[in-house]
């Protein structure tokens, strides 16, 4: 039986925010860019979306399908359809997955939390990239900053949870999500517009297939798995919060479609900054953090901007 005190979405557009909200975090914004870098590319977009497509979809509707049928978490919900049978492994790797993937979310949740703070000092925003670069290690291998700060992310992420699904999650998604999508594109415009930019976006779109490996396919499913929440039972435990009158399919389709969208848009404001500003592609989990003071530093009101944009990514991270 339904269990009538349960918190639940409270109207289509909050469940359709928190859902992309859900998705869409560090896996887009910080993640994306550099595994496109660390991976030749347009070739690894593609397969990527092939990936989303084909395998991804299917699978997040059925999690949804699975989580409203049960009501339930990931390890209640195989509970409830598989009791005592090998299957209910399948909800304990769940919850180690998450486990093991807040251990290091946290961590980079808490770099966010430092340049929010760094944003309001005048000296931050520059161009110089390798000013940026020695600026973020020192920071990053420091022993006391980056443990507070991991601390002060949990605890921010632990409020907005005990807030509940309603006045919590769905509250600040409305907000949020429309406020970072359109800061996203202001600085994908931005990014674009700079001078050199051009090789940037020709490294994006157009594919070398000649790179392709078996570690591009592992890493783009991985990359996949990871940006769209599944196999870490976040996608099974919101559609257990989804009303029964809500089309699944319709609400994965429009998912899959903003965490794309999401990763592309973040894609196009690294990219061009990256070749535009002389910076490698390949330099892995760093290239955020150097590349988008860049281009804050350009805009009118940078620190402006470079507070708001790390203040919601680390909302939606949370
Ligand atoms: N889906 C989450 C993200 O992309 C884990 O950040």
């Amino acid at each position: 039986m339904a269990n009538l005190n349960r918190d639940g979405f409270g109207s289509r557009f909050g469940v359709l925010v928190a859902v992309a909200g859900s998705a869409v975090g560090l896996g887009n914004l910080w993640r994306f860019p550099y595994m496109v870098g660390n991976n030749g590319g347009a070739a690894f977009i593609i397969i990527y979306l092939l990936f989303v497509i084909l395998l991804c979809l299917p699978i997040m509707f059925s999690e949804f399908i699975i989580g409203r049928r049960t009501q339930s978490n990931v390890f209640g919900a195989i509970n409830k359809l598989a009791p005592k049978s090998p299957f209910l492994s399948i909800g304990i790797i769940s919850v180690a997955a998450s486990i093991s993937i807040m251990s290091f979310y946290s961590v980079v949740g808490g770099w966010t939390l430092e340049y929010i703070f760094k944003s309001f000092s005048s000296g931050f925003l520059t161009a110089d990239s390798t000013a940026l670069a020695s600026q973020f290690s020192g920071f990053s291998t420091a022993s006391f900053m980056p443990v507070l700060m991991h601390l002060l992310f949990l605890g921010l992420s632990a409020l907005i949870v005990v807030a509940g699904i309603k006045n919590g999650i769905e509250k600040y998604s409305k907000i949020l999500m429309p406020a970072l999508f359109f800061l996203v594109i202001l600085l994908a415009i931005r990014s674009v517009t700079l001078d050199g930019a051009g090789a940037g976006v020709r490294f994006l779109f157009y594919p070398d297939f000649s790179k392709i490996t078996g570690e591009t396919l592992l890493s783009a499913l991985g990359q996949a798995f990871f940006s769209l929440s599944l196999g870490m039972g976040c996608i099974i435990t919101y559609g257990s919060y989804v009303n029964k009158k809500e089309n699944l399919f319709k609400i994965s389709l429009m998912t899959v479609a903003a965490d794309t969208g999401f990763a592309i848009l973040a894609g196009l404001a690294v990219m061009p900054a990256v070749f535009a500003f002389g910076i490698s592609p390949g330099q892995g989990p760093s290239l955020v953090f150097i590349t988008l003071p860049q281009i804050f530093a350009q805009l009118p009101f940078g620190n402006v901007v470079s507070i708001a944009f790390f203040f919601i990514l680390l909302t939606s991270s949370s």
